[in-house]
């Protein structure tokens, strides 16, 4: 079927195709102008000098004039420039006063000035430039020497922004990257952890409540501004991901003794002790295959530390008082808290209040008293973990 269509549509029709073309038009205009123009802020004081300025950069630059350096400070709080022309002499804040106002500004310190005018003597340049400017431009000047130099000027800055740019963005992607790397790493050694722990009976959760205790315990002794010397220095992301590797060692002790049912015989405690010292070879093997793993020095004190026992008569090397690291002395609270709450293969659980109270009562035999201290302030936090991550 076919019918024509009435002149009026079609006018109608014509004139709003027009309306997109010259909306589209616009659009492109004002996002060329936004690219392509940049601004130039130009001040002196001689009218005549602001009139010739302007039209020699108007065609290619969004120029603000202004008379005055006051005027300028006032603008700026509006409209941040791509570069400032700048007379020396003018009544009221001179040049020199303006350039150092803008260096000392943050917000300003970046935008390029170049000065303009006719104090021309080389004394004048040195101390022009002293002052940050990135050149000197004597009146009169070819409007085209200007115009270069302007233009190099931008350039220059453009680059400069563009590197920024390019840095800062390699500095959040590498933030990113080793971001991953840690969760990758942490998910990785708690999961090998807790395998080795509980082989054949995986409840998977002593791992993640250890980190938990000794995060919180870490917490109360820095607000208890205890140990500070040696905290300021630990960085907690390497602290958590190390301590997950205390118990390593048993991967060396055979699953009859590790998931014994009962009371363990002199002679299979005695091996079970080995599991401090078998950790620490463990690590050191991990540690000989690889560069990237700084962490392990922290790993290998946790491993071989946290049985060892205030008044000495821990194992494996009876040390005792501050002598034992203190990655050990505070393991040794968050590992015993989180044996006495749990069901052990040998063991029934004990009740929050019972596992405090054990511990406390464990004060310079087991613990160090510092750290007891600072445990018995947060000890229903410590039993929130416990419920918060049950097993
Ligand atoms: P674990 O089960 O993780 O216990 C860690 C530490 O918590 C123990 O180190 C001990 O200091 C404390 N602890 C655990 N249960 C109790 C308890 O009922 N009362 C008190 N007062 N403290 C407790 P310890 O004794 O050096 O043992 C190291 C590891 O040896 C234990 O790690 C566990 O895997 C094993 N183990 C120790 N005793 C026995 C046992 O009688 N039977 C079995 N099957 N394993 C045992
Ligand atoms: C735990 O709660 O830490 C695990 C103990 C277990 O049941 O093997
Ligand atoms: C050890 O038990 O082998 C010593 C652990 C250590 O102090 O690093
Ligand atoms: C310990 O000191 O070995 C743990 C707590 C206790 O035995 O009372
Ligand atoms: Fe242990």
């Amino acid at each position: 079927m076919y019918f024509a269509i009435p002149a009026r549509v079609l006018r109608l029709l014509k004139k709003l195709l027009g309306y997109c073309n010259d909306f589209r038009a616009g659009v492109l205009m004002i996002t060329m102008q936004d690219k392509k123009k940049e601004k130039i802020m130009l001040v002196d004081d001689n009218k005549a000098n602001l009139t010739m300025g302007k039209s020699i950069l108007s065609e290619l630059y969004d120029v603000f004039a202004m008379s005055s350096a006051d005027k300028l400070f006032e603008i700026l709080k509006h409209v941040i420039p791509d570069l400032i022309l700048l007379d020396i002499d003018m009544p009221g804040m001179n040049g020199y006063e303006a350039i150092t106002l803008l260096k000392a500004d943050k917000q300003y310190a970046d935008i390029p000035v170049i000065f303009v005018t006719a104090k021309n003597s080389e004394l004048n340049e040195y101390e022009g430039l002293g002052l940050g400017a990135i050149d000197y431009v004597a009146k009169p000047f070819a409007p085209a020497l200007l115009l270069k130099r302007i233009e190099n000027h931008l350039l220059i800055q453009k680059q400069k922004k563009s590197l920024q740019e390019f840095n800062d963005n390699l500095i959040k992607m590498v933030k990113e990257k080793t971001h991953q790397l840690y969760d990758l790493q942490n998910a990785i050694i708690s999961n090998m952890a807790e395998f080795v722990e509980f082989r054949d009976v995986i409840t998977g959760r002593h791992i993640s409540r250890t980190q938990k205790y000794l995060k919180k315990l870490v917490e109360q002794l820095v607000e208890d501004e205890v140990y500070t010397d040696e905290l300021l220095i630990w960085d907690m992301n390497v602290i958590l991901l190390s301590s997950q590797l205390h118990d390593i060692g048993k991967i060396a002790i055979s699953d009859t003794i590790l998931n014994k049912a009962g009371k363990l015989t002199d002679e299979e405690l005695e091996i079970m002790k080995t599991h401090t010292s078998k950790g620490v070879e463990v690590i050191e093997k991990i540690e000989n295959s690889t560069d990237f793993a700084g962490f392990l020095e922290y790993a290998k004190l946790f491993a071989g530390t946290h049985h060892e026992k205030w008044n000495g008569s821990g194992y494996p090397q009876g040390l005792s008082g501050a002598n034992i690291p203190l990655e050990g002395r505070i393991m040794a609270i968050a590992d015993v808290y989180d044996a006495l709450i749990s069901t052990r293969p040998y063991k029934k659980s004990f009740t929050a209040d019972e596992s405090a109270r054990i511990i406390i009562n464990s004060t310079g035999t087991h613990f160090d008293p510092t750290l007891i201290k600072s445990f018995s302030k947060i000890k229903d936090d410590f039993a929130a973990i416990a419920v918060e991550y049950m097993d």
